[in-house]
């Protein structure tokens, strides 16, 4: 168990990391990812490349107004700014609280090929209290689940929550609030239906295993997706549908101790993960904040516009706080696309 005053603390962050009008950043890109990302505009994966590229964000003139927190990844976190200062050291100037992502990405299940299962346990405590040095404040941990008709499997969706679950709790042992990250994939050919279906089952299955670690849930932040038909479905949802299954789910899953909950946008575009969220804020208040945590849809737009190049950093910054401010306001139900 944790004890309360730790509990206060951990409560007390949570709740800046969905404080009113503000969301997260998510720019822990593991290697990997971040090297798709750059092959877009043509740039190689270098140490510096991926070191400019965070100062472009994280600099940016008044990133605490919408910005309540970010996620960095292991590189990330060691590296400097221009001028001398950790990253760490520019997110708390401007107000932001550092994050980090501490999964090791993710494997083929035993027994399951299709499905996978998330890397990172072995050891934890011991990077956590690194990290914890270092000035994170928050952690995340991302368990993906493949949808179709027959996927996820019970086993599946068991191991990733019992994972989850134990992250979260050598978390708050460690001080850091963990954001926990089911995210049932939009790939595939799924209906919005089946997509409520397979969310509620896994978020109980997570809120399940929290509960058994012992895990505080005042601080904590879940990290899931919404309700959204497959990429390849065909399906047309509508923000309103969206919202309404989304928030059903939420009902009937999320305890009401929850400290938040910040979406992944996990693969819709910018103005959909922006419109989306608008429309779940618009038909509160709801027990939890409901904020964004969003990486593609907050990047897409800036990483374009700089494309490596130090002369367009300007204009870069414009449109990635632009993004922010929007759905600073989704956040808060009271965005219209004539802001944009
Ligand atoms: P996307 O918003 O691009 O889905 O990324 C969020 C994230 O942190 C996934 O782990």
């Amino acid at each position: 168990m944790i004890e309360p005053s730790k509990i206060l603390e951990l409560n007390k962050v949570a709740k800046q990391m969905v404080a009113a009008g503000k969301g997260i950043l998510a720019a822990d890109e593991s290697f990997n990812t971040i090297e798709k990302r750059f092959a877009k505009i043509n740039l190689p994966s270098t140490e510096e490349n991926r070191r400019a590229y965070r100062e472009m964000l994280f600099a940016a003139p008044g990133i605490g107004e919408y910005i309540s927190g970010v996620i960095m990844f292991d590189e990330t976190i060691r590296q400097r700014a221009t001028d001398g200062h950790t990253f760490v050291t520019i997110l708390e100037k401007a107000g932001v609280l550092p994050g980090i992502k501490v999964d090791l990405g993710t494997k083929e299940m035993d027994d399951s090929p299709n499905e996978k299962v998330t890397k990172g346990l072995e050891g934890l405590p011991d990077r956590l209290a690194q990290y914890a040095r270092f000035g994170a404040k928050f952690a995340k941990w991302r368990a993906v689940i493949a949808i179709d008709e027959e996927l996820p499997t019970e086993a599946n969706i068991g191991q990733n929550a019992r994972d989850l679950a134990n992250y979260a709790l050598a978390c708050q042992e460690a001080g850091l609030v963990p954001m926990v990250e089911p995210e049932v994939l939009m790939d595939g050919s799924h209906t919005l239906e089946r997509c409520e279906e397979v969310s509620l089952k896994v978020l109980e299955a997570v809120f399940a295993e929290l509960k058994n670690a012992g895990v505080a849930f005042e601080g904590m932040i879940l990290k899931t997706n919404m309700v959204l038909p497959g990429k390849d479905s065909g399906q047309a949802a509508v923000p309103e549908e969206i919202a309404a299954a989304t928030l059903e789910v939420f009902k009937k899953a999320l305890p009401s101790t929850l400290a938040g909950q910040a979406f992944l946008s996990g693969g819709q575009s910018e103005k959909e993960a922006t419109v989306n969220l608008n429309a779940i804020n618009k038909l509160g208040p709801h027990p939890w904040p409901l904020t964004f945590s969003y990486g593609r849809a907050l990047q897409d737009s800036a990483l374009k516009i700089w494309a490596g190049k130090p002369e367009n950093a300007r204009a870069a910054r414009e449109i990635f706080l632009h993004r922010a401010k929007m759905n600073g306001l989704a956040a808060e139900g009271k965005y219209g696309a004539e802001m944009e």
